[in-house]
């Protein structure tokens, strides 16, 4: 009887352990592959300030002056832009910079979907007319907000936001204009991060449907 208790005791000792580490080392292993789904997102986060005073000369003959030049930021903006494959929205508030809207153009001509949104004062100013003529002589459709009185103060891009694993975008507090770019305090941050996507993107689908 004794011999049965003690094998008992022995099976328990040596069984329970084993298991509870086999849960536990499953557990730490569930926990490690969430930890690492949290981490594969990039933040690119670009700052413009009186670093950037000179930079007007830079962005005219694309020579750098140093990794916080506009030159090199707006390069990160543009290769972004470049790099689409699906789609492009745009929801901006002011938009006169030449370079990003040619590589709205050009993307539209290898077969992205663009679709931008303006504010309505903003798209008539007369610094935007050469970018919207442009839109307009390629067939890129763009909207503005419906009542006059309000403001579409929105700087964001969603680029490919189709496709989950091409999806990104850039926003932050900056309009696309070469002023923004060299004389006024700005940030933009690029990131790949799929929440934060998600809910410009619906956002930016209620807004289309709205305007
Ligand atoms: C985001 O970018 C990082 C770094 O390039 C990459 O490892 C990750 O897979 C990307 N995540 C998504 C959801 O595309
Ligand atoms: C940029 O946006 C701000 C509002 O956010 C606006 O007041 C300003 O006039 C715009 N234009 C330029 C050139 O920065
Ligand atoms: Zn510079």
């Amino acid at each position: 009887m004794n011999k049965v208790r003690n094998s008992i005791i022995l099976a328990t000792l040596t069984f329970v352990p084993l298991i509870i580490n086999l849960i536990l080392h499953r557990r730490y292993r569930r926990l490690k592959k969430a930890l690492k789904c949290q981490e594969k997102f990039y933040y690119n986060v670009i700052f413009i300030n009186m670093r950037n005073v000179d930079c007007k000369q830079h962005l005219i003959s694309r020579k750098e002056c140093g990794n916080s030049c506009s030159y090199v930021q707006l390069q990160k903006i543009l290769h972004f832009v470049s790099s689409a494959k699906v789609s492009i929205c745009v929801c901006m508030y002011m938009l006169t910079l030449k370079q990003f809207s040619q590589e709205l153009i050009k993307a539209h001509k290898r077969g992205v979907k663009i679709r931008v949104i303006l504010d309505l004062i903003m798209a008539n100013a007369d610094a935007a007319q050469y970018n919207i003529s442009k839109f307009i002589q390629n067939d890129i459709i763009y909207k503005h907000q419906v009542p006059e009185y309000s403001m579409m103060h929105h700087k964001f891009c969603l680029i490919d936001k189709e496709d989950s694993s091409l999806a990104k975008m850039f926003f932050g507090s900056m309009n696309l204009t070469g002023q923004a770019m060299v004389y006024n305090f700005e940030t933009v941050i690029l990131t790949n991060n799929s929440h934060v996507i998600q809910r410009y993107s619906d956002e930016f689908e209620d807004l289309w449907n709205y305007f």
